[in-house]
């Protein structure tokens, strides 16, 4: 059988990761995989049910039943939930503001975690969130941490709002991703930690492309075609 190869891809909101994660896929020609999108398809598949989202037993209920698909088409990453196209709506701040109790579930992150290693023995791939080299993916080929100061993380934000038509304040921006980085890192279960055999890449004062150069670099170092 032939083996696949894993990269993954930690960092904090904004620090560049998914779109460091997807250019870098698209170049070595792996699948993306957003665990990011997983988490925001359950909880936009919870709102949409009117499910509690602080109760695991329905919350896990939902997870195992529903039906998640990443599609890469052309360029872009398309998530379908239940084979309904939902790339946009996952986006929506009311899902991104309603993710925590639900990413904070064991029952939610182990039926995610087993559907991600899955997918990782079909496929090589780029794994990017919060827990991908620490839990998901220990044995990675190539585990990066990336981190950018806050400041750099909530501009980023605002110029991928202002891209959409949305205006947000600077200060919102950083008030709101330090309340994520807070519980990302202070949940029990798969809580973002820089994984110890990580490559640390700080971000805050380099380019997109220069960000993917230097992954694709390393991975081609060990092994990646
Ligand atoms: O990367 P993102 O902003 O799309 O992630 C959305 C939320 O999902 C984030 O606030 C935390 C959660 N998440 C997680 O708990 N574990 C992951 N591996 C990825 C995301």
């Amino acid at each position: 059988m032939e083996t696949t190869f894993i990269i993954t891809i930690d960092g904090p909101a904004g620090s560049g990761k998914s779109s460091t994660a997807k250019a870098v896929a698209e170049k070595l020609e792996f699948l993306f995989l957003d665990s990011g999108a997983l988490y925001r398809a359950i909880t936009l598949a919870a709102l949409e049910q009117n499910i509690d989202l602080h109760d695991p037993g329905q919350v896990k209920e939902l997870a195992q039943s529903c039906k998640i698909d990443l599609r890469q088409v052309n360029r872009d990453l398309l998530v379908f939930l239940d084979d309904r196209d939902v790339t946009e709506h996952i986006r929506n701040p009311k899902v991104t503001r309603a993710i925590a109790p639900i990413a904070a579930m064991p029952e939610v992150r182990e039926e995610l975690v087993n559907r991600m290693r899955e997918m990782a023995k079909e496929q090589s791939l780029v794994a990017e969130g919060r827990d991908m080299g620490s839990v998901v993916f220990q044995q990675a080929d190539l585990k990066i941490y990336m981190q950018a100061t806050i400041g750099e993380r909530a501009h980023r934000r605002q110029q991928e709002l202002k891209q959409k038509g949305i205006q947000v304040s600077l200060q919102d921006l950083e008030e709101e991703i330090a309340r994520r980085d807070h519980s990302d890192a202070n949940r029990a279960h798969g809580p973002l930690v820089k994984p110890q055999d990580a490559l640390v890449l700080d971000t805050s004062s380099m380019t997109l492309e220069e960000q993917v150069d230097w992954v694709v670099a390393k991975a081609r170092k060990r092994g990646a075609r």
